[in-house]
């Protein structure tokens, strides 16, 4: 992974929550940024890789979370959020990266069914995630004081921070 995509912050620790962490692009972000000593912060279906990987980062300095959620569903990603908030967190960056491929059937043979599942996750689950989470890290970066930097430019993502309101916090989706 581009060490450059990764490098969020060049001097301060920043708390950096990623959807779908469970396995994958996520799974492998978590480990790096956690290693790189920034608070992290996942959600996945999985309980039991949550547990995994929650035991597998105990030996880092840091603050990390890891709670279920389903990004498909807006209630379940509001009550992650309700839980995070419950817990002062302070999110920097946000990763929207839960999402699922059906790969490597070609799209003409997925089924209506599941391309109904893909498009629930992959486009409404990240809206869903930025509903929840944006308003809040907006309010928080406009606060006098505020630690969060700026951060203009970036390889990989959509940065929709440029030319907005949104100048001190970092989100991606992919
Ligand atoms: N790998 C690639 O080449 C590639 C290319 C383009 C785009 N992407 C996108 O990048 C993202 C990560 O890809 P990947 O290859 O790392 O996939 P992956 O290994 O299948 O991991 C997907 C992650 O998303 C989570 N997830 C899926 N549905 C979820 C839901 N409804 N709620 C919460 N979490 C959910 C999964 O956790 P649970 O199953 O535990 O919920 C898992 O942690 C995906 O959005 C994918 O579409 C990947």
């Amino acid at each position: 992974m581009s060490r450059a995509f990764l490098k969020v912050s060049p001097t301060s620790t920043q708390t950096i929550l990623i959807t779908g962490c469970t396995s994958g692009i996520g799974r492998a972000l978590i480990k790096e940024y956690a290693a790189m000593g920034h608070n992290v912060i996942g959600c996945g279906r999985r309980v039991d890789r949550l547990e995994k990987l929650k035991e597998e980062l105990s030996n880092y300095s840091g603050r990390h979370i890891f709670l279920p959620c389903d990004t498909s569903d807006y209630e379940s990603v509001l009550q992650f959020r309700d839980r995070l908030y419950e817990k002062n967190v302070d999110i920097d960056v946000l990763i929207a990266n839960a999402g699922i491929s059906l790969r490597p059937k070609a799209l003409w043979e997925i089924s209506n069914c599941d391309f109904d599942r893909i498009v629930q996750t992959n486009l409404n689950g990240v809206f869903y995630t930025f509903r929840a989470f944006v308003p809040t890290m907006i309010e928080m970066s406009c606060r006098p004081g505020s630690r969060k930097f700026k951060h203009n430019s970036y390889p990989a993502g959509w940065p929709i921070t440029n030319k907005s309101p949104l100048t001190n916090i970092t989100i991606y989706y992919f």
